[in-house]
């Protein structure tokens, strides 16, 4: 049986790498140590927001070391392209009550804000002891709504990536690494 990360086909429909397998598992790594720091002794409830932010959590909690529970909200604003339309539906709330905890969210990539701001708002009426958020990615832009983000992973530029949960009309999700698709894919 083959134990390294398997050569996907789907790899080839990348222009660019603009991280790799290793560079994200590196700072995935970093953040679970800092997040274990940081939350020591406290009631950390980290939740993210399917689905693209699945697979940046499941390898985040294996590099936590300290207790701590997950969740998950659902949240659709891409209608499956690369155009975000506006409006950003909850398709699914947490099953526990947040009140008192300390909430961390965790996000796949903060593009406009506006998934966030919506989840960070509705977590909010939870009346959490604390909510910070999580973002494996940041893209460089005017962002509309001024979101902190306390953990960032890595801030890149402003175009459309796939790969580790990304998608694009909901393939490319397992990649190990994080590009670009060639333009010619785009339709
Ligand atoms: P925002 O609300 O504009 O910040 O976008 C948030 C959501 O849009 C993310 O959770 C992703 O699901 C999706 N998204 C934004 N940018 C990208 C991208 O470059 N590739 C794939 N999905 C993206
Ligand atoms: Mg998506």
């Amino acid at each position: 049986m083959e134990l390294h990360a398997p050569l996907i086909p789907a790899l080839h429909d990348l222009e660019q790498v603009l991280l790799t397998e290793d560079q994200i598992a590196r700072r995935v790594a970093e953040l679970g140590e800092e997040i274990s720091r940081d939350y020591e002794g406290r009631d950390l409830v980290l939740v993210s927001i399917l689905k693209g932010g699945v697979i940046f959590l499941a390898d985040l909690i294996r590099r936590i070391i300290i207790p701590h529970q997950i969740e998950l909200v659902g949240a659709s604003s891409y209608k499956g392209g690369t155009v975000p339309t506006p409006g950003v539906r909850i398709t699914k709330d947490v099953d526990q009550n947040l009140s008192g905890r300390d909430v961390l969210l965790v996000e796949d990539v903060y593009d406009t804000g506006g998934t966030l701001h919506v989840i960070h708002d509705l977590l909010n009426l939870h009346r959490p002891a604390s909510l910070e958020v999580c973002a494996l990615l940041r893209k460089r832009k005017q962002h509309l709504q001024r979101l902190n983000v306390k953990y960032l992973g890595f801030e890149i530029d402003d175009s459309f990536v796939v790969g580790y949960g990304l998608d694009y009309k909901e393939h490319y999700r397992n990649l190990p690494c994080i590009g670009v698709l060639r333009p010619e894919l785009y339709l």
